[in-house]
């Protein structure tokens, strides 16, 4: 018989992570343990300020943690973030004002050895813009682009390097929810298509159990997992509508984890 080892995309055990401030630290995750699988998609949901972006920037290594351990496929964050494994989408798009589209998006390259490098990459470039709907607008300024395409450069910046772990903090709170809406079914054709293990921070209960297929509900003072609310069984042939019975009960359950955080 042989054994299969799958090594876990992410992987927390007794996880404590805390600022330097004034007088000492503050403890914002405390005692976390988080397993999630190759190719999941995992959005996080609990109250401002219990430690959501902390958790994200751990996995990126923005933030060494204080105790207990933690990996990214198996290495150490600065590891995976060294190979470019991993990629961030934070909440405003954080583009470059005197950029292009193109130029935004090519901005990972920009860290790398120059050259030809950018004209090597324009095929790819284009793919990507195409890809999250901003065909013909590669040559526009951020400042001529409504929120949501600024969002799409930043989604499209982050898979230039064909991250295997995507870190996304609220990625989409900033937009209206037709629009919001509308990226969601993008964002899940492209995680289904790409196999990508996604990370989502989001304060929508709605989003949250439409996209994951786990939601981890977080509580606060210390950060700590209140609730895991696990709806792969539900959404095994495909994505769920957001008005299906399993959604509806899924939303209750966590609206229900994060009356207790
Ligand atoms: N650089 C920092 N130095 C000191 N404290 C910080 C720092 N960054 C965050 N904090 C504190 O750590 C706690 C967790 O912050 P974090 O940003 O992870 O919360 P969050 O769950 O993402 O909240 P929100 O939903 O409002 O985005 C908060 O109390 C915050 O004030
Ligand atoms: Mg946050």
């Amino acid at each position: 018989m042989t054994e299969t080892i799958t090594t876990a995309a992410i992987a927390a055990h007794r996880l404590d992570v805390g600022y330097p401030v004034r007088g000492g630290t503050l403890r914002v995750l405390e005692g976390l343990d988080l397993d999630v699988a190759p190719g999941e998609f995992l959005t996080i949901v609990g109250p401002s300020g219990c430690g959501k972006s902390t958790l994200l920037r751990v996995l990126a290594d923005l933030v060494p943690p204080l105790a207990g351990s933690v990996t990214v496929l198996g290495e150490p964050p600065a590891v995976v973030r060294a190979r470019r494994e991993v990629a961030f989408v934070f909440q405003d798009a954080t583009l470059l004002p005197w950029r292009t589209v193109r130029e935004n998006v090519a901005l990972p390259l920009a860290v790398g050895p120059r050259g030809a490098r950018d004209a090597a990459h324009a095929g790819e470039i284009d793919a990507l813009l195409t890809m999250v709907g901003l065909d013909g607008l590669a040559d526009r300024y951020p400042s001529q682009l409504s929120g949501g395409q600024r969002q799409r450069v930043a989604i499209a910046r982050a898979l230039l390097c064909k991250p295997r772990v995507l870190l996304m903090d609220e990625p989409f709170g900033a937009l209206d929810e037709i629009t919001r809406d509308r990226l969601n079914d993008e964002l899940l054709a492209l995680w289904r298509r790409t196999g990508t293990t996604i990370l989502f921070v989001t304060h929508a209960i709605l989003e949250a159990v439409y996209l994951g297929e786990r939601v981890l509900v977080l509580a606060a003072n210390p950060g700590r997992v209140r609730e895991l609310v696990d709806l792969r069984a539900a959404k095994e042939r495909g994505t769920c509508p957001r008005e299906s019975p399993a959604l509806v009960e899924a939303m209750a359950r966590v609206r229900a984890a994060l009356e207790t955080c």
